[in-house]
């Protein structure tokens, strides 16, 4: 399919689709992350990853990207319409994948010792020949790109300060123009705001949905926190010892089912939270 027809297809055709996930395991020794994982994602949707911790929301975020194999069998994976794992194989096409996927962290993963404008313009090397981007001979278009990402997440006064001194909420919004001067089509996002003040979190949280928004970028999200799942996300995928076991939308959390996914001590912490 050429790539006009592809930007042209129809709702619910295979172009539309961000993640098709079928039937996905994966194991570590004796343990099984991910259990049997369904789940489709459309392009522009924006769906959070909830779970306790240990049931394999980040193992299920890397098997998408396909940094990590999941079991051999009948478990598939695909991203855009790509194929990114099948029978246990990652895809030799993976890389040119993975380069329409903006990856954040919860850690930040910006190069501490480098000033955040230079951290950004790292999101243009997929497109330049490695010399230009290690002698700093960055194109001037993309430079002009990294100044307006920075501006658009709103850390622009602090192009020139070097990473490791910024805030965490700046890296962290950092790390987001770098993917947009990636020119990711899709974001996912492993706990990236686990690490943030409530404050920073918000901002994090509000820039994510104004992506999926206003420029129509899918965005995968793992949250531990459930308040900012029901509060930002329109989709709810729960996982629960690696098995999905809810998928719909937030507003149908409700209690009993919040209590089934985290368990009894759950209903506590939840209006703790939102007190
Ligand atoms: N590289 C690994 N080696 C061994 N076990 C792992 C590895 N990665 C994840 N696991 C295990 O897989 C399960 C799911 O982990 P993870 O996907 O990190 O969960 P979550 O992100 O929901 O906290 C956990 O039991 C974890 O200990
Ligand atoms: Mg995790």
């Amino acid at each position: 399919m050429s790539s006009s027809a592809a930007a042209t297809a129809a709702p619910g055709s295979l172009a539309t689709s961000l993640v098709l996930a079928r039937d996905v395991s994966k194991t570590f020794g004796q343990r099984k992350a991910l259990d049997g994982v369904s789940v489709s994602v459309a392009c522009g949707e924006m769906v959070a990853l909830i779970g306790p911790s240990g049931s394999g929301k980040s193992t299920l975020l890397r098997s998408i990207t396909g940094l990590q194999s999941i079991d051999g069998g009948k478990g598939t994976i695909s991203v855009f319409g790509q194929t990114v794992q099948s029978n246990g194989r990652v895809a030799g096409t993976v890389r040119a994948t993975r380069s329409r996927l903006g990856m954040i962290f919860q850690q930040f993963n910006l190069v501490g010792r480098l000033s955040l404008f230079s951290n950004v313009m790292l999101g243009a090397l997929g497109r330049l020949p490695g010399w230009r981007g290690a002698l700093g001979l960055w194109p001037s278009a993309d430079k002009t790109r990294a100044m307006q990402a920075l501006h658009r997440v709103g850390v622009s006064d602090y192009a020139a300060q070097r990473a490791n001194t910024l805030s965490g909420g700046q890296q962290q919004r950092g790390a987001i123009a770098r993917a947009l001067v990636q020119g990711a089509e899709a974001i996912l996002a492993d706990e990236p705001v686990a690490s943030l003040d409530p404050v920073s979190a918000r901002k994090v949280m509000e820039l994510l949905v104004e992506l999926n928004k206003r420029d129509g970028l899918g965005v995968i999200v793992t949250l531990h926190q459930v308040d900012y799942a029901i509060r930002y996300c329109d989709r709810v995928v729960a996982l629960k010892a690696g098995k999905v076991v809810y998928d719909g939308p937030s507003t149908g959390l409700d209690t009993a089912r919040l209590i089934d996914i985290y368990g009894p001590e759950f209903e506590d912490a939840f209006w703790e939270t939102k007190a």
